[in-house]
């Protein structure tokens, strides 16, 4: 059924209605829709806009309605048009005329905003908590790799040697990030458009901080036509979500390097890894390639809304319909990738060893080296060209300076003495970076012993 038949003649055309209609993709609505028309028709009944038995016939009636759909004896009818009608018709067609008063001072435009906001709302709840669970799996690889040693790489090049738990631990800081802004995000977004009508509110005695409370918002927003054509908070909420997956990436990246022949850092479990139709050998990081390729259709959700939104003048434009399918893939990706690589984090095997080697190779001690001829007084821009002609000797020969011959260290620099080979050991490269944030193990584990607080006690939301 139509809800708006009166004024037209003649029937829309099939292919204008099936372009015009939202059915097939805000049916997910379903429950956020129930809910704030309960809200709303319980309002009208305590303000004497609708009697209290229509308003308890109209809850009764959309509980039904919820409970059927949820066990799947009532199905979509494509007729209507969007969730709204349909689930107003068949309220209608259940309990006869108490539900032709439902839509009494409330338009689509507040009922959709209401809706979207509660949706996202749910949304941002469901992935805060993906993100504690990830930020979870990531401090128990932390807590057991305060002392694995590897390279740590600057342009992909062999820098300076650091933990693993160390190279976690950047990804804690940009999934709490993520938390904090989602936290952000749910705080600013939190107020109920429901009572903005069209967009110049209505003349009913509607009660708006009733409806607000229930629904569980901080209380009504301050302007109907903003109510009703705002759509910043689903644009701040794709925003993060696309900087959650484009931290997913960056991690997925290097899950797919540390996993190649060449690096061989990861063993990835079975579980979570595939195969190869032709080369048998083959045990591929699909998982994280789809969670660096899927990135782009985020960011594509953002690109859109903020593109959609640009040009509309106040207030309702039926372009803000565009605001579902693209928002509703993000958030649905964005979980699925969460989850997933969760699930790829927990269960993959650390080599450590090979991770040690590397870090043991490359000259990641060439730093220490210099700073050890500053210990001793030589300037740092001298120590560094020594330290540099040194580094061009091990190469010709095809050793570490570990390996270095004592004579040679000092034909180039006589302050070297035996100490060099302690002070450039790999142990005290990492052990003697103890300032907060670097990957000493015991400033690794003042800053691990935070996070856990922060964690259990959700300090940071
Ligand atoms: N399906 C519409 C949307 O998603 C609902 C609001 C319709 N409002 C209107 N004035 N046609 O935006």
């Amino acid at each position: 059924m139509k809800l708006w038949g009166g004024r037209f003649t003649r029937e829309t055309d099939q292919e204008v209605f099936a372009f015009n209609a939202s059915l097939p993709f805000d049916r997910r609505l379903y429950r956020q829709d129930i809910e704030g028309s309960i809200a709303h028709a319980s309002m009208l009944g305590r303000q004497g806009i609708i009697s209290p038995e229509e308003a308890g016939q109209i809850t009764e009636g959309l509980k039904g309605i919820l409970r059927d759909l949820e066990e799947g004896t009532l199905e979509f009818d494509e007729s209507c048009e969007d969730i709204h009608s349909f689930i107003e018709t068949v309220l209608t067609a259940r309990i006869g005329e108490a539900g032709k008063k439902l839509h009494t001072g409330r338009s689509r435009n507040d009922q959709v905003a209401l809706d979207m906001r509660l949706y996202a709302r749910e949304q941002i709840d469901e992935i805060s908590s993906l993100l504690k669970e990830l930020l979870t799996v990531l401090l128990g690889q932390m807590e057991k790799h305060v002392e694995t040693y590897m390279p740590g790489f600057t342009h992909l090049q062999k820098a300076q040697p650091v933990t693993l738990a160390h190279h976690l631990g950047a990804y804690f800081e940009m999934f709490s990030r993520d938390r904090d802004r989602l936290a952000d995000c749910r705080r600013r977004m939190n107020y109920c458009p429901l009572g903005a009508g069209a967009l110049a509110g209505t003349t009913y005695p509607l009660d708006r901080e009733y409806t607000a409370s229930v629904l569980g918002f901080y209380g009504p927003t301050r302007n109907s036509m903003d109510s009703v054509s705002d759509r910043d908070y689903l644009i701040e909420f794709i925003s993060d979500l696309s900087l959650i997956m484009m931290h997913l990436s960056r991690f997925s990246e290097e899950f797919i390097l540390w996993n190649s022949n060449e690096y061989g850092f990861i063993e990835l479990d079975d579980t979570y890894s595939t195969g190869s139709s032709i080369m048998p050998q083959k045990k591929n990081p699909d998982i994280a390639e789809l969670v660096r390729g899927k990135t782009g259709r985020v960011y594509a959700a953002l690109a859109d809304l903020l593109t959609v939104m640009k040009g509309l003048p106040l207030a309702y434009n039926k372009d803000m319909q565009e605001d579902k399918e693209l928002p509703f893939d993000a958030m649905d990706t964005a979980r699925s990738c969460i989850r997933l690589f969760t699930g790829m984090l927990a269960t993959t095997a650390f080599r450590t060893d090979v991770m040690e080697k590397s870090a043991a190779r490359g000259f990641t001690n060439a730093t220490d080296a210099a700073d050890y001829l500053v210990g001793r007084g030589v300037p740092f821009r001298d120590a560094h060209g020594i330290v540099g002609r040194l580094v061009l000797l091990c190469l010709e020969k095809g050793i570490s300076l570990d390996e270095l011959p004592l004579e040679e260290y000092q034909k180039i620099s006589p302050v070297f003495d035996a100490s060099i080979y302690e002070a450039i050991s790999l142990k005290t490269c990492v052990e003697k970076r103890i300032t907060l944030g670097a990957p000493g193990p015991d400033a690794m584990r003042e800053v691990i012993s935070q996070y856990k607080k922060e964690l259990e006690e959700e300090g940071r939301l």
